[in-house]
């Protein structure tokens, strides 16, 4: 039997296992809304704020409604589990999910579970611990060029906005890993934040389902249309120049043009690979610089942590850059990154569709409802976090850790969409974090306002004002 056939028969089986399911009649509590409209306001307004007064208010599984569609907000790692476990039951958005303007039929956003479980496994090899690790020597001088930049900006004394520059030297390193050489000119010759734009614009269509139709001429319908159409040609120039050349570069892009279909032997196509290029840009860059900008913010509000931290980068590096061997010997860097995902996830909503009516935490949910996962809630869910707004990168000690619910954290997700990329951000937020934190002290303008907001990530609204500072020196090593 192939493997096609097996899958077919092991979705056939899980599908009966799913409709023997015991449903319940009762639906989950619901959050109060206005006649016809529901929660759609609030959801604008605030998603997270919105989902956050529905879970204090009726606990861990709230139904809202947004006009005629019905959503389900899930806060606690049990009921998370159960949703993302399941895909048979709890599938991706389907084909009318607005982010597919923009990621096409990519790994995030494909609506067909078949095309989506072969592509994954295609690329599954592309993103192991080993495979990405031929890319450090990018990441660091991506790193590099990033210190350097600072280094101008501090001689300056300006207050810098960091989730700015955050943004940058993902979108550099994504992009060089991807391309090889230095793309950053070619984005920037679109728009320096081109497909941010049109991510957000097929967002905000997610949130309201009352948005025109994208043929309507508005003014934000003709600028998504322009944005895309410049972000197009720029990928399909770059993936055809390269197919044509046939070069052999060693980067993501030639990975994924040498994988094959293990049953078939067939490649991607170039609209496949397009979908695939512009997802990595859209799911791998502005998520790895919010963690990032969230995490000098924590810094720069608990300056024990910082200093325990500087003191771990002096020992085991002095003043160099550290190799991959070196960060396996910096657990704690590690660990500040883990505990500001776990307050700042920053994909902090997981959406799922429901294929049939289902039971989860002894509630109805009929079939066609989005369930949304909300992993903000649940980093913060009082039974699972002691203190939970409290920031201790030591709940994230190997002791500690043994103590977690399984899906008590899940900044990446888990089950079988569980984020492909998570290696490749751990590795390069791990080494820009050592690297910003080895060189320069990081601190917020406290006449600034830091007020998070979420659009598909979580964003600080009015960015991140930091000043610059050169490292104190009582501590261990020197770094100059
Ligand atoms: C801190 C950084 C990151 C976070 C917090 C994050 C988070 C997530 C989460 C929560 C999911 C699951 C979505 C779902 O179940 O529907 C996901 C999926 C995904 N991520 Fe990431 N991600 C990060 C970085 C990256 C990077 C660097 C890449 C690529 C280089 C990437 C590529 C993807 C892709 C392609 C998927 C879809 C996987 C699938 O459905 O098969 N992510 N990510």
């Amino acid at each position: 039997m192939n493997t096609a056939s097996r899958e077919t028969m092991a979705k056939a089986r899980s599908q009966r296992r799913a409709a023997q399911v015991a449903v319940p009649e009762q639906l989950a509590p619901a959050a109060t809304g206005l006649p016809v409209l529901g929660n759609v306001l609030d959801f604008r307004r605030d998603i997270l704020r919105a989902l956050r007064l529905g879970w204090d208010m009726h606990g861990d599984l709230v139904r809202h409604r947004l006009g005629p569609v019905t959503v389900y907000g899930v806060s606690s790692p049990a009921l998370a589990g159960e949703v993302l476990t399941n895909s048979t039951v709890f599938g991706k958005l389907g084909p009318d999910n607005p982010l597919r303007l923009v990621l096409g039929d990519g790994l995030l956003t494909s609506s067909d579970h078949e095309s989506w479980m072969r592509n994954r496994r295609m690329m599954q090899p592309i993103y192991t611990k080993q495979s990405i690790s031929s890319m450090y020597d990018t990441m660091v001088a991506c790193a590099e060029e990033m210190l350097k930049q600072l280094h101008s900006a501090r001689c300056y004394g300006d207050a810098l906005d960091m989730h700015k520059v955050m943004m940058r030297v993902t979108l550099d390193i994504v992009g060089r890993c991807m391309f090889s050489t230095h793309v950053q000119d070619s984005i920037d010759s679109i728009s320096p934040d081109a497909i941010d734009i049109a991510v957000n614009y097929a967002f905000s269509r997610l949130q309201n389902p009352f948005s025109p139709p994208l043929s309507w001429p508005t003014p934000a319908n003709r600028r998504f249309r322009n944005v895309m159409k410049d972000v197009d040609e720029l990928m399909f120039r770059l993936i055809r120049e390269r197919r044509r050349s046939g070069e052999h570069r060693q980067d993501l892009l030639d990975m994924l043009l040498s994988m094959r279909d293990a049953d078939t032997g067939v490649g991607m196509t170039d609209k496949e690979l397009r979908d695939e290029v512009i997802t990595t840009f859209a799911a791998g860059h502005e998520t790895t610089a919010i963690t990032l900008t969230w995490t000098l913010y924590l810094l720069s509000r608990h300056p024990q942590v910082l200093r325990r931290l500087e003191a771990e980068v002096d020992q085991v590096l002095g003043g160099r850059l550290p190799t991959l061997e070196d960060m396996q010997r910096m657990p704690y860097s590690l660990q500040v990154f883990e505990e500001s995902m776990r307050l700042y996830p920053s994909a902090p909503i997981v959406p799922r569709l429901t294929t049939t009516d289902t039971s989860l935490g002894g509630f109805r949910v009929p079939a066609g409802s989005r369930v949304l996962v909300n992993l903000y809630n649940i980093g913060r869910h009082g039974r699972h976090w002691p203190d939970p707004e409290r920031f201790d990168p030591d709940r994230f000690s190997v002791e500690a850790k043994k103590q977690h619910h399984r899906y008590a954290y899940i900044p990446f997700g888990a089950g079988p969409h569980l984020c492909i990329g998570k290696h490749f951000a751990l590795m390069e937020a791990q080494l820009l974090l050592i690297a910003l934190v080895q060189h320069y002290e990081f601190r917020h303008v406290p006449t600034h306002r830091v007020v998070d907001v979420a659009s598909i990530t979580l964003r600080p609204r009015y960015g991140m004002l930091m000043t610059i500072h050169e490292r104190r020196r009582d501590v261990a090593g020197s770094f100059e």
